[in-house]
Formats: structure tokens, sequence, C-alpha cells
């Protein structure tokens, strides 16, 4: 059974309990909710992909919340990671860095790296800090599914897999975390998120490459540098077309092509033009906005049945990179141009 409880000093002391004690808790952070293990305890970390279904061959992230915490979990602090730590944590960002000796194995998927993160969420803090305990954590969905924000789309996935869900309200980033590569010849984003390439290239003065899996389909034969991108991710059950044009475009296509079980994905203030079903995800050109809703929004169209669903494309920098690069694997890279 398991019980969701609202953010007291008592349920984050028995968060930090399960967790010294080798147990699964599901926990918001500011991008998304995660469910986490003690990344030093492979036997722990096993029951994150038996809860979640996830591959055995795709890491997990290490979270942590004061850089002394690096010891033993990185080998090396590159000069570049102190210098993004120094801008962006605590926040959503997390740096692949050379591994240390104390994580399991079960953590990095294998690898001689590791991706740590020091959230900024205070309920994550609070955790880490009375357990003593950093922990890995991936997103709370089932695998496959679009990542949960809040405490009832963790529960829909993760009832009975895990023994406590602690419930802090909603995400307020939406997406999950920036990924970039450190060690490299040159940084490389791995994962777009709300730290975005051009903040990182300010703080860094130098160029961030952009890993191909991130805005296309892999080739066969090509290999993702982070494994979580060559999965099938954020699927809702619907059908998705991403539609790329104007709104003009956009509404033309979809009177075109309205029927029984069309629903529109699209900006605020559209919907009502239509005349098919829609849920709105945020505001035209901000990629801030349309991050904090595209997963409820994708949910949401699970909820109600929606069987096609055209979505209206989001630009490609910046903070919407993100939402462009989440959008595009619920719609099966399947994209129009208009
Ligand atoms: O915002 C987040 O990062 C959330 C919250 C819970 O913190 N966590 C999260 O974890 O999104 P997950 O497991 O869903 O995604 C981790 C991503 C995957 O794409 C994985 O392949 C990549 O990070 N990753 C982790 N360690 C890596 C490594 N050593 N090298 C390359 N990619 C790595
Ligand atoms: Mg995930």
């Amino acid at each position: 059974k398991t019980q969701v409880l609202p953010i007291t000093p008592e349920s984050v002391a028995l968060a930090a309990r399960l967790l010294q004690q080798g147990e699964l808790v599901a926990l918001p952070t500011e991008t998304v909710y995660g469910i986490a293990a003690d990344a030093r305890n492979g036997e722990a970390v096993k029951k994150i992909f038996e809860a979640k279904g996830r591959p055995q061959d795709n890491p997990l992230i290490v979270h942590i919340c004061g850089m002394e915490m690096l010891n033993g979990i990185v080998s090396e602090v590159p000069e570049r990671a102190k210098k993004l730590a120094a801008a962006f944590w605590p926040g959503p960002l997390t740096m692949v860095m050379p591994r240390g000796p104390e994580v399991s194995d079960v953590t990095c998927a294998g690898l001689d790296t590791v991706g740590v993160r020091m959230p900024s969420h205070p309920v994550v803090q609070q955790v880490i800090r009375t357990s003593g305990v950093a922990f890995a954590a991936p997103s709370a969905n089932l695998s496959g599914k679009p990542s949960p924000t809040n405490a009832p789309d963790t529960l829909a996935d993760m009832d009975g897999r895990l023994p406590l869900i602690l419930d802090g309200g909603e995400s307020n980033v939406g997406v999950e975390s920036t990924v970039v590569a450190v060690t490299g010849e040159h940084p490389m984003l791995l994962r777009p998120g709300y730290v975005t390439k051009e903040q990182m290239e300010a703080v860094l003065g130098e160029e961030v490459l952009v890993s191909p899996a991130i805005l296309e389909k892999l080739r066969d034969g090509e290999v993702a540098r982070s494994p979580g991108m060559k999965y099938k991710h954020y699927a809702p059950k619907a059908q998705v077309t991403i539609l790329r044009g104007d709104f003009a475009k956009y509404k033309e296509f979809i009177k075109q092509h309205t029927e029984p079980g069309v629903w529109a994905l699209c900006f605020d203030g559209e919907g009502a033009q239509l005349g098919v079903p829609f849920i709105e995800y945020g505001k035209n050109h901000d990629g801030v906005t349309q991050a904090h809703h595209l997963f409820t929004a994708l949910r949401d169209l699970d909820k109600h049945g929606a069987q096609v669903v055209y979505a209206r494309c989001p630009e490609q920098d910046g903070v919407s990179m993100a939402v462009y690069n989440r959008l595009i694997r619920a719609a099966a890279f399947r994209v129009v141009e208009l």
C-alpha cells in the first residue's frame, strides 16, 4: 500500500528513514516528481528499475545538497563543472562527470560517468540533509509515460509499487533537468531543460554542442550519448502529430481533419477558435509556460480519451528546446510542415 503524505517534519523524517533502510520514496523536485533510492546501495536502486519497468542500461541521476557531497560520487570536478555549479546550482541542471568509487554500478548502468544534480526544491534538500543519503532518482513515471509533475499523477503510476509519496504540490519547471556532459573536449548538451544552452555558453565562454539525438530521431546504428534519449518516451495513448506553421494554417488543417476523437493541443487563447475539443499548454513563444504545462496536458489527453492529437509546434531555442524535445518524442517524431 502506498501512502501519500503532505510535507511535515514527520513525513520528511519518515522519508529519510525509508531511504536509509534501502527503500524507495517518491518526492517532488522543482522539475518533476522523482523516485529516490540510496545511490550507493545497489539493491535499493534495483527497486527503482523494477517499480518503473525501466531498461537496466539507462543510468540514473544522483541528487546532492552541497558541493562537499561530491566526494566519492565523482572522481574529479572539472573546471567547467565548478563554473556551471556556481551559476546554476541548486537548480535544474545535471552534469555528467567522471564517476567516483562510492556510486553503485546499478545507478550508473555500468558507465564510467555519473550524472549529478543539486536540486533547489526545499523538500529534496530537507530529505537529503535529514537522511545524509545522496539519492539516485529518475522521474516518477512508469517507463515510457510522461513524467509526473504532481502527487496524484505520481500515485496513478506508482500505486502499490513503493511505500511513500511526499506531496509537495505542483512542480514549478514541469520538464526534467538539463543534462550536460562536462568531461569531453567540448561540453555537450545531452537533454535540454530549463537551464538553456545559451545560458551555459554565457557562463562558460565557449560553445556547448548539441547532441544530435535531441532534436531528431537517431538513425539506425547511431549511439545516444545519453541512453535515455533512445527510448520512446512521454507517449500518451493518443497518436500525436506536431503541425509546424502559423496559427492560421494550423486552424485550417484542423478544420479539414475534424472527426470524433480528434483533439487540439494548442497555445493559450487559441482553442475556442478550432471547433474541436482542445487542451492549451502555455503561451505561444513562451517555453517557460509551455514546459510547465506540457506533461499535465499529455496526461489529460489520455484522461479524456483523445485518439488523435494535433499539436502546435514549439520553437527550438531557449527553454522551448526542452519542450520541442519532449513533444517530438510524444509524437514519435511525426511532424507535418504546413
Ligand atoms: O529533473 C530531473 O532530472 C528528474 C528529477 C527527478 O530530478 N530526474 C530525471 O531522471 O529526469 P531520469 O532518470 O528520468 O532521466 C535521466 C537522464 C536519462 O536521459 C539518462 O540517460 C541521462 O539522464 N543520464 C544519466 N546519467 C548519465 C550518464 N552518466 N551519462 C549520460 N547520460 C546520463
Ligand atoms: Mg524519465
